[in-house]
């Protein structure tokens, strides 16, 4: 099957149809700036300039940096407060004429990395741990997603953990990575001390860094790289909104159908056209 995957960052909002039994990206990716203030209507009109551009015309699949319970938006820590109580995946399906599944980044990515990535099939307490503007996570318990855990938010210092040891306050602070890597250790300290995870994998942009931080890390379950660097959103959004379609509930949301629109036809790939 092949599903347009849509991943909505802070700087960029870029999509690719992506073949989801082979987790692959079927074309280039194709990617705009994020608006202005990242206000619904803006962002909405986006993602579907992107839809456009790949005259797409089946299941969208797009990611959110924030709480997405059934379709909505629940908070905004790195995003516009009009955000909260929109209906994502109303919104998004109206203004594409394609049937969209929205959920959490976080959750996307794991999702992709769970699926295809270096921990493909894994059992056990998996942790996805997305290190960028903010801290994302995803848990997975015997390949089942948590969804919306939102550990970004866990309190270190009376501060909020991510604008602490995300790899913005990295940047933000000047941070040697020695200095970072110790607040991402006590961080991951916390995390270990209330869920003892089996396996943690640390995803985000500052991935592809991994090898200046990793070996500076003691925690005592096994500590690995995403495998699938920037296109994990992408996939991940893709197989969630393939299962959905399929009538699975992987993406955790436990959602219905996405919103069906008038326009919207069954699977019909660009190559195809
Ligand atoms: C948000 C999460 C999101 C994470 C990564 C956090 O600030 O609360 O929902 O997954 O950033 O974008």
């Amino acid at each position: 099957m092949q599903v347009l995957g849509i991943d909505i960052g802070g700087s960029g909002i870029k999509g690719a149809p992506v073949d989801t039994d082979s987790g692959r990206l079927v074309l280039e990716r194709f990617r705009l700036r994020t608006p202005e203030g990242a206000k619904p209507p803006d962002v909405a009109s986006t993602v579907a300039e992107i839809v456009r551009h790949f005259s797409w015309q089946g299941p969208v699949g797009c990611t959110f940096p924030a709480v997405i319970r059934h379709g909505v938006a629940a908070s905004a820590a790195n995003i516009s407060e009009a955000w909260i109580g929109v209906n994502v995946e109303q919104l998004f399906s109206e203004k594409t004429g394609c049937p969209t599944t929205v959920l959490n980044d976080a959750d996307a990515a794991a999702i992709a990395e769970m699926r295809f990535g270096a921990c493909k099939g894994r059992q056990g307490v998996v942790f996805v741990l997305t290190f960028g503007t903010g801290i994302g996570s995803a848990i997975f318990v015997n390949g089942q997603l948590f969804p919306n855990t939102e550990l970004g938010h866990l309190e270190i210092k009376g501060k909020d953990a991510e604008a602490w040891a995300s790899d913005r306050a990295r940047k933000k602070r000047n941070l040697s990575w020695k200095e970072w890597a110790e607040r991402v250790d006590e961080y991951l300290a916390r995390i270990e001390a209330l869920f003892s995870p089996d396996l943690i994998i640390i995803g985000g942009g500052v991935s592809k860094q991994a090898d200046n931080f990793l070996p500076l890390l003691h925690t005592q379950a096994p500590v690995v790289v995403a495998s699938m660097l920037n296109d994990a959103g992408i996939v991940g959004a893709a197989l969630a909104a393939a299962d959905r379609a399929m009538g699975l509930a992987t993406s955790g949301t436990g959602a219905p159908p996405a919103p069906a629109c008038a326009s919207a036809e069954p699977v019909a790939p660009p190559s195809e056209q």
